[in-house]
Order: structure tokens, then sequence, then C-alpha cells
């Protein structure tokens, strides 16, 4: 069979994978499924609005060694298919690229293993003047001037995942620092809803702290545990070999709710 490789122009796929429809919250939720998949316990988000903004999330997890960090830099860095630990949140080896590219033209990531620093940037404008996949590699010196580096050292281990030129948050907005804020209050709601069960350390997860410029996340409570009075029992269902556990909860009904209850369940007001 004759063949011919063709491999996908660098610029187009990343700037046709920045449309794949991210919010800036469903974006920061995948670098945390990642961080949850490599054993983290405490992840610190920082943003910093003013001059050139910028979004880091660090993570306290296994880190990366500089092979690790290439692979997981390259789009599509996993097999879909290739069955993966129970802990591991991710699926299609995108995550780290196409949601940290859907909110900034510049990504970089700095990890630490086995006390061995490693710096990868995939930045936008340099992939489009190269027309290459010219993934550029963070010296020491430079590691040291991003955000919540000496923060990572001080882990001992983890990863640091730092959004710059965040075009897509600042696109058409005269008040920019206003509007970051207020984006980054619906992240910490989302957040604190998506992942309540690992904020709250729910029994047979491990707990994870989850900070918002020094500010802790609470965990919501979506299924009001501390109110419910009708306790029912766990039901394992078998798909496909997999067993499911299913645990239903009764809600209280809404007249015996508070206002900030109701909120707490998603809805405006009662
Ligand atoms: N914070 C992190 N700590 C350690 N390893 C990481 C971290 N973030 C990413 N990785 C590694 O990089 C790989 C690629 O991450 P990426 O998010 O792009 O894809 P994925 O998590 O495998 O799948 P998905 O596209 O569903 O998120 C991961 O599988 C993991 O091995
Ligand atoms: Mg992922």
């Amino acid at each position: 069979m004759k063949t011919i490789n063709l491999p996908p122009y660098a610029p187009i796929l990343m700037e046709s994978t920045r449309a794949i429809g991210y919010s800036l919250e469903s974006a920061i939720s995948d670098i945390i499924d990642n961080s949850i998949s490599a054993q983290a316990t405490l992840i610190t988000i920082k943003f910093f609005p003013i001059g050139q903004p910028y979004i880091s999330i660090l993570d306290n997890g296994n880190g990366m060694s500089s092979k690790e960090l290439n692979i997981a830099m390259q789009y599509g860095s996993k097999n879909p298919n290739e069955k993966r630990d129970t802990n591991d949140l991710g699926r299609f080896g995108l995550g780290l690229k196409t949601a940290s590219l859907s909110q900034c033209r510049t990504l970089t990531v700095i990890s630490l293993k086995d006390g061995k620093l490693s710096g990868r940037r995939w930045n936008l404008d340099y992939v489009i003047k190269t027309g290459k996949w010219s993934l550029i590699l963070i010296d020491k010196d430079e590691m040291g001037e991003m955000p919540l580096f000496n923060e990572l050292i001080k882990c001992g281990k983890g990863t640091l995942v730092i959004w710059q030129n965040l075009d897509r948050l600042s696109a058409g907005d005269s008040n920019f620092v206003t509007t970051f804020g207020l984006k980054m209050d619906i992240v910490r709601e989302h957040i604190a809803l998506v992942f309540h069960r690992f904020l709250s350390g729910e029994q047979g997860l491990k707990k994870i702290d989850i900070t918002i410029n020094n500010n802790a996340i609470k965990a919501a409570d979506p299924f009001l545990i501390k109110k419910s009075t009708q306790l029912m029992d766990e039901e394992r269902i078998l798909v496909h070999g997999q067993i499911i556990t299913v645990k239903p909860y009764i809600l209280p009904h809404i007249s015996k709710l508070t206002e900030a209850e109701v909120k707490e369940l998603g809805a405006k007001s009662l």
C-alpha cells in the first residue's frame, strides 16, 4: 500500500480546537481533573486581572518527569480506548491543551518530580509563526518568574499550570477587572458543586482542598445530606462487568427549606 504521512497543520488544528466550547469554569475543572488523577490533595488557584493577567493552577500531585511532560503537552497523548486507573478522570488525552488554549494563548506547564523540574510551553503565536508543533522548553530562570513557582518548590512535588494572554476572557471587555472577578465567582460555585464529594472528603474518596486566591472553597451539599432525614440504601448495578454504586437521596419538601438551601440546590429563589 502506498501512503504519505499527513500530520495536521499545527496552527490550524490548535486554533480550531480552541472553539470546542469550554466555559472558563469547565476549562478550569478539566485542569483540576488532571490534578485529582495525579493524587493531589491540595489545589491552589490564583488569578490576577491587572497588567498581564494570568490564571495559575498548582497541585501537589505526583508531578511529571520531562519525558512525561512532553507526552502530556502532546495533542492526543493517550488512547481513549486504553484502560485507565480507577482514579484517573481523563479519557481523551486532550483536556490540558484544549481546555487551556480555549481561554488563553500561552500555556506553560512546570512539573516537579523526584527533585527534578521540567517546564514546557505552548505559545499559539509562536506556533503560528513557525507553522510547526514548536513546543518551547522553559529554563529554570524563566520558571522562577512564574506565579506560584515558589509554592510548587515548597510542595516538593506537583504540577503548575499557568495561563497567560487571556484573550478569550478579555475579548470586547471594557471593564475586565470587574468581569474577571465575577467570572471567578462562578468558577468558585462551579468547583464547589462539581467537586463537592472530594472537597467534603466523602467516604472512599481522598479529601482535596481547593483554594482560589487563598480562600478555601467550601463543598456544596446538593443532596442536603445534613438536613435529609430519610436515608436510603445504596444499590449496586452491574454494567458491562463493572459495578456502579447508586446512592439515592430524598430531598426535603421545598416548604421546609430556607432561601439559602434552595439556592444551594441550584434554584434562583423560592
Ligand atoms: N496535573 C497533572 N499532574 C500529573 N500529570 C498530569 C497532570 N496534568 C496532565 N497530566 C498528564 O498528562 C496527560 C494528558 O492530560 P490531558 O488532560 O491532556 O488528557 P487526559 O487527562 O489524559 O484526558 P482528557 O482529554 O479526558 O482530559 C494525562 O493523562 C496525565 O498523564
Ligand atoms: Mg485531563
